[in-house]
């Protein structure tokens, strides 16, 4: 017999806006996400431009990709931005020691990515190096970047063949600045933030907004002392025009160094404590929440989770500095859950990550060795379900009936997540059934305005896992029948789904 539950769903209490940059993505220079994923080089048979990948820009464009963090992660913090700029083959190399213990030759630089943002129609979001770098490195890149007029970086950019400068949105302040960005404690780190900060300059009509790199999970002395460094007292400027967001990261892993399990071979219990893991990101972002509400009430400051997802064992036979796994519908319901979260936080959370888009972590793309073909993950499947939440208002959600939570492993497991927005007259539901047996049998309760028009859509499979490969999208959005109740609608989604129901508004 199917689980039961219904949602109120009270379409005329608006909360917050749900900012498409929560739905934002992470390429670093690790493994195949930059070369062999983005950068193909120029000499390759594939489609490209500039040695930018072309078939893989037209699949993210289905996802309508807002920012693009990039170079890293700890990358970041030993890359040297100058060596990535003028003629490919006079450029340095270096040793990525980070990850793979590789050689770096630098022909993805500052050009090339802020290209593949073009062709994305993504936000850049550069993470200058705090840990191995200067304040006036990070500066100079910013001048480069963003100054017109008679500047030397202007002048050094067009020599280099750009003109104009280009828009730079997004600024990160180093990165993890408690481990790979150079083990630092929170006090030191937020001096270094701040002095970096004042530095990272407003050229023109670029308004930069500057993200401190905060602290991992749910540790909480990164963001309070951030807040406190924001106080800036006796400072000229107001306190948040010195940076204007902390971040944190938050992986769904098992702790650090221990085994971290099969991206796709594991127990019920291991699927299930994956579901509660990524339910605890709610834990975790209202902690840091709470701290920045003691400072900052009227939430000026960003909360910014630029890192979070799965992260398994390697794949058998990959570099283990490479981090390439597979991608399940496990991965997927860890994604629906941490955006149901994200709409809920959404007027505090101004942007959040996937780590990392191509080849890394958890995809959403994966570009298989053999074939060169681009498979979509379960989990791309999710961001694209999930396009009409992009900027559109969070509404008021309640599961007034549900099934009862699983409580015997590590974390509590709700066995429903939902959330609900509105934009442009059309309502959007997002569905996750986390049982991994039974069928759920849901009533959306939709209160005070409306409804017709309605379109449901399911991304599910036999085996919770599913995963495409080449030539076999096992885990493929299907239509999802959707009836009406006389309470709203009703729908009747499989075990381990996920389903989006779409639908016109109206007083
Ligand atoms: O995303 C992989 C790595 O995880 C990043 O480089 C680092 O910031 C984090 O520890």
């Amino acid at each position: 017999m199917a689980n039961e539950a219904r949602v109120v769903i009270d379409l005329d209490v608006p909360l917050h806006t749900i900012s498409r940059h929560v739905y934002g993505h992470f390429a670093e220079h690790l493994g195949r996400c930059i070369y062999d994923g983005f950068y193909v080089g120029d000499d390759s048979p594939l489609p490209h431009e500039g040695g930018i990948r072309l078939d893989l820009v037209d699949a993210l464009r289905e996802l309508a990709i807002p920012n693009l963090r990039w170079p890293g992660g700890c990358f970041a913090d030993e890359y040297h931005w100058m060596d990535g700029i003028g003629p490919r083959e006079g450029r340095p190399r270096m040793v990525n020691t980070h990850w793979g213990d590789v050689e770096e030759n630098n022909h993805f630089g500052t050009h090339e990515f802020m290209r593949l943002c073009e062709l994305l129609g993504a936000d850049a979001y550069v993470n200058g190096n705090v840990g191995s770098g200067t304040v006036r490195e990070m500066s100079e890149w910013v001048e480069y970047l963003t100054r017109a007029g008679a500047s030397p970086m202007a002048a050094l950019r067009r020599e280099n063949g750009r003109d104009e400068p280009w828009t730079v949105p997004f600024w990160g302040i180093g990165n993890e600045p408690w481990g790979c960005g150079g083990n630092m404690s929170p006090e030191h780190y937020a001096e270094e933030a701040r002095r970096y900060a004042t530095y990272l300059r407003d050229h023109g009509n670029n308004s930069l907004y500057r993200i401190a790199a905060g602290g991992p999970d749910d540790d909480v002395r990164w963001t309070k002392s951030l807040m406190e460094a924001l106080q800036c007292f006796g400072c000229a400027k107001e306190p948040r025009g010195i940076f204007q967001a902390i971040s944190f990261h938050y992986y769904s892993m098992a702790t650090p160094g221990d085994a971290k399990g099969s991206a796709t071979s594991f127990t019920d219990d291991e699927y299930y404590w994956a579901m509660g893991k990524a339910q605890d990101v709610e834990r975790v972002l209202t902690a840091h929440s709470n701290v920045m509400d003691v400072y900052d009430p009227g939430k000026k400051v960003g909360l910014v989770l630029d890192e979070w997802g799965t992260w398994w064992d390697v794949e058998e036979g990959t570099n283990p500095g490479f981090l390439y796994q597979q991608n399940t519908l496990r991965d997927a319901l860890v994604a629906s859950v941490h955006f149901d979260v994200f709409h809920r936080h959404a007027d505090r959370l101004v942007m959040a990550n996937l780590a990392q888009t191509v080849n890394v972590l958890q995809a959403v793309i994966l570009t298989d060795p053999e074939s060169g073909e681009i498979v979509r993950t379960p989990t791309f499947h999710v961001f694209e379900m999930n396009r009409g939440h992009h900027d559109a208002t969070a509404v008021s959600t309640h599961l007034v009936e549900r099934p009862a939570a699983r409580v015997d492993g590590e974390f509590p497991v709700e066995l429903v997540s939902v959330s609900a927005s509105v934009k442009d007259g059309r309502g959007l539901v997002s569905l996750s059934n986390l049982d991994s047996t039974e069928a759920l049998d849901v009533v959306l309760d939709l209160r005070g305005q409306q409804v017709s028009d309605v379109s449901g859509r399911l991304l599910s499979a036999a085996r919770i896992d599913d995963y495409n490969r080449a030539g076999d999208a096992a885990v493929t959005p299907t239509s999802l029948s959707t009836a009406a109740h006389p309470r709203g609608l009703s729908v009747t989604i499989p075990p381990h789904s996920f389903a989006t129901v779409s639908f016109a508004v109206t007083n």
